[in-house]
């Protein structure tokens, strides 16, 4: 009843792991996966090693939390052994950035025959060196990057996306044109910040970090209503899902599949299980036979 297929990659059921939350090696890809994930995503990873900034990177705030990791990477060479050791049953899909169209293209061909799916991570907010952001809130940037990504390989990939943009149209377009396969929304919004009041310390190493949680969900969503109108490609929502509900609210917005990622921290990756659950059950409740039936449901209104 839960299975999906995006792009060709058959899923037991819509949900998957969002880039960066348990997501650097094979073994806590692998936990994720026995946990019910319909499929994993990696950390993001580059082409050469970044040690991302120093600690605190992660702090909580009232609906979510703000993080400045800065997309600490092994480099390609060392990640490509995790996934050489990454279970074969279920998918799995290599979240990669890069600063240039170069080097996007050259890590996405590394691993493009150990996984089934690519994920262009263009949307950090909190990105070192021109990664990130500084390419998803440009339009001719992402069209090159995704252009040379399709130009040098045959996997499908999407591209992730940030909500910091004052078009969100604009890029959505230019990275379709470009040829992308899917689309990924949203990246963590902001940068936001916290400052500890003893002290009058921003707490966060970087100062900045992106906001994620519950308290992006309704922005996030919004974010995959507008893209569902504009493209006929398949969406991955992500931003504060946290339970069933959320998800079926994706759904209905536009999303086929849909990641988590900070609700994990607070509920371990048994909530994979429980979210399955719960949407099998509207399902039933709401006389849904696929999840397809109910993509986009939002947009007859
Ligand atoms: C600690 C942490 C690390 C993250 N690292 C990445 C990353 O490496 N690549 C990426 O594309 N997104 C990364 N994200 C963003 C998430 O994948 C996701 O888009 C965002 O957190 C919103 O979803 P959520 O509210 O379910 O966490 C990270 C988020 C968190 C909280």
């Amino acid at each position: 009843m839960l299975e999906i297929e995006l792009c060709g990659v058959k899923m037991k059921n819509p949900t998957m792991l969002a880039a960066g939350v348990m997501g650097s090696t094979a073994s806590s890809l692998n936990w994720v996966s026995r946990c019910g994930a319909g499929a994993v995503v990696t950390k993001s990873f580059s082409k050469m090693p970044n040690k991302g900034y120093k600690n605190p990177t992660t702090v909580e705030v009232t609906g979510g939390i703000i993080n400045a990791i800065g997309l600490s990477s092994p480099g390609v060479e060392t990640f490509k052994k995790e996934l050489e050791l990454i279970n074969t049953e279920f998918p799995k899909v290599a979240s990669i950035y890069g600063a240039s169209p170069d080097e996007f293209s050259q890590v996405a061909a590394e691993v493009e025959n150990l996984v089934d799916l690519i994920e262009l991570n263009i949307s950090c907010p909190h990105a070192m060196g021109g990664c990130g952001a500084a390419i998803g809130q440009d339009a001719e940037l992402t069209y090159n990057v995704v252009k040379k990504v399709k130009k040098t390989i045959s996997k499908p990939f999407f591209v992730k996306l940030t909500p910091n943009v004052t078009d969100l149209s604009e890029i959505v377009l230019s990275a379709k044109k470009g040829g992308c396969d899917g689309f990924t929304l949203i990246n963590s919004l902001g940068p936001g910040m916290k400052i500890d009041l003893e002290t009058a310390h921003p707490i966060l190493y970087n100062k900045f970090g992106g906001m994620s949680g519950p308290a992006i969900k309704p922005i996030a969503l919004r974010c995959v209503f507008e893209t569902f109108s504009m493209v006929d490609i398949p969406i991955i929502g992500v931003g504060g899902i946290s339970n069933y509900k959320d998800a079926v609210e994706f759904l209905y917005a536009g999303a086929s599949a849909v990641q988590i990622g900070t609700a994990i921290m607070k509920r371990g990756p048994e909530i994979f299980a429980e979210i399955c659950m719960g949407i099998e059950k509207f399902m039933k409740d709401h006389k849904f036979n696929s999840v397809e039936e109910m993509v986009g449901l939002a947009h007859k209104f």
